[in-house]
């Protein structure tokens, strides 16, 4: 193929129901990180395409033409279509993200089932009736509340999922009765775009929708900032993602961020199981994944064991072009990206720690799935989110001293234990500050319907379709006085 020829023809931007090829600053291109072939041409927005979008979803919102019948049809549909074309959707993973086409075929199946959970949600969410005569002021009374809109949703995604994290603010948010302005990551608008082309075939009113393109964080902040936006939900980087809380202050601000999730394995464990899982899990999406498996604390009893287990399963990880069937890791999203994990890992050297395996980059900005032994607290590849694929491993004695290693950590997503020892699991469970504990699992591991967010720098919100439509939603008391 002319690598100069799109692979996928996009309409543009959608803005009040309609498709706008060319932004306030033109085009810009998608470049597949892979190889650096034209994915496709898409609008470069600026300020003013912003407020046209935000302003076509507050006039969406005061015409409330959107019922929820309607939204719950739309949401079925849309699981069913995305469910038709999946293997279309993953190409455009694979492509624009460089996601492995096995693996960017589990994000088409997860968006499917993303649109599942909101439209059964969006059927039944409701209100709660309030005891107001349990106290004098409501004697004769009865009350309840609505959950009402919260107003028009900002929802910012990044390049590492670009459709099932798109899905995980779309779908709530018409489910909860919210006109979306998306922002895709200015590296992946490619899937967002064609998701939101299959939402406008399903009849989705003119506004509910929007979706603007190319900018990066000049339009993100326009967008987080305008007046007329109620609620932000972004995912992406701690530094980006506490900034734009700051400068959005006045308004709900939900943000799912990184993490250096820790797995510890303990003795007595199932440690063969867990080896084989962190083999995966510390590399797939080449460790592009704020769950990533990265630090990994071994009891001395089990360690030589453990990583003998799972070294050979890491070296024989296939590298390569993300759209060869048999690729497991393929490149970083920008060659920057890789040169940074190379020197983070060559600090952890400097710094004491043994390489295991990995260590180089490969092929067309892939680096090699990497295991470091021993790196000290302070290095980079410790005590911050690589996002690249490489893993570190510890050894310890007790097993509260793993826990305290595996806790000191400026974030809290998920963690994961392997124990065989119930006292000990759920002492775990209590004293880890993550969002989510996974015993007798890697915390790599997310169902698209759980809560799912950190605490600390991860963020400060759940996601999965129930927990963001309690978000997106907010109780209306109404009393009723005969
Ligand atoms: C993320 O990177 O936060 C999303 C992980 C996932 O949905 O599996």
């Amino acid at each position: 193929m002319d690598t100069d020829e799109p692979r996928f023809d996009v309409p543009g931007m959608l803005i009040n129901g309609e498709w706008i090829p060319t932004g306030e600053n033109g085009r810009s291109e998608v470049r597949a990180p892979y190889d650096g072939s034209l994915v496709a041409q898409v609008p470069a927005a600026g300020p003013r395409d912003v407020d046209h979008a935000v302003r076509a979803a507050a006039d969406a919102l005061r015409r409330d033409d959107f019922p929820r019948a309607d939204r719950v049809r739309v949401l079925e549909q849309t699981a069913a279509a995305l469910n038709d074309r999946r293997d279309h959707f993953a190409r455009a993973i694979a492509l624009e993200a460089a996601k492995p086409l096995k693996t960017a075929r589990v994000e088409a199946a997860r968006a499917v089932e993303t649109f599942a959970f909101a439209a059964a949600e969006a059927r039944r969410f409701t209100g709660e009736v309030v005891a107001m005569d349990a106290t004098p002021p409501g004697a004769g009374k009865t009350g309840f509340t609505l959950r009402v809109p919260v107003g028009v949703v900002a929802a910012i995604s990044p390049f590492n999922f670009p459709l099932n994290l798109v899905a995980h603010k779309v779908a709530p948010a018409i489910a909860a009765g919210c006109p979306v302005v998306l922002k895709p990551a200015s590296q992946t608008p490619v899937s967002a775009i064609l998701l939101a082309e299959l939402l406008d075939g399903l009849g989705v009113p003119s506004g509910w929708i929007n979706v603007v393109t190319g900018g990066g964080g000049t339009v993100g902040d326009a967008l987080a900032t305008h007046d007329d936006v109620a609620y932000v939900t972004f995912t992406g980087s701690a530094e980006v993602g506490w900034g734009m809380a700051a400068k959005a202050a006045r308004k709900k601000v939900r943000l799912e961020l990184g993490s250096n999730s820790p797995l510890i394995v303990d003795s007595p464990s199932d440690w063969r199981t867990a080896a084989s899982k962190a083999a995966v899990a510390g590399f797939a999406h080449a460790g592009q994944s704020c769950i990533s498996t990265q630090r990994i604390y071994l009891h001395h009893d089990i360690a030589d064991d453990f990583l003998e287990e799972m070294l050979p399963r890491v070296e024989d990880l296939r590298l390569g072009d993300p759209l060869d069937e048999h690729t497991d890791v393929s490149c970083l999203i920008t060659r920057d990206d890789t040169a940074r994990v190379k020197e983070w890992v060559q600090e952890a050297v400097t710094a004491g720690a043994k390489l295991l395996t990995g260590g180089e980059a490969a092929q067309n900005g892939v680096f090699r799935p990497t295991v470091l032994e021993g790196p000290p607290p302070n290095t980079r590849v410790q005590c911050e989110e690589v996002f690249g694929p490489v893993v570190t491993v510890t050894r310890y004695d007790e097993f509260d001293e793993a826990l305290h290693l595996a806790d000191d950590s400026r974030y809290g997503l998920q963690a994961g234990v392997f124990t065989s020892d119930l006292g000990k699991a759920l002492k775990a469970a209590r004293s880890l500050h993550f969002g989510g504990v996974l015993i007798n699992e890697v915390p790599t591991v997310r169902a698209d319907q759980q809560p799912y967010g950190g605490v600390r720098d991860s963020g400060n919100t759940r996601e999965g379709p129930a927990y963001a439509i309690q978000e997106m939603t907010e109780p209306r008391l109404i009393t009723l006085q005969p």
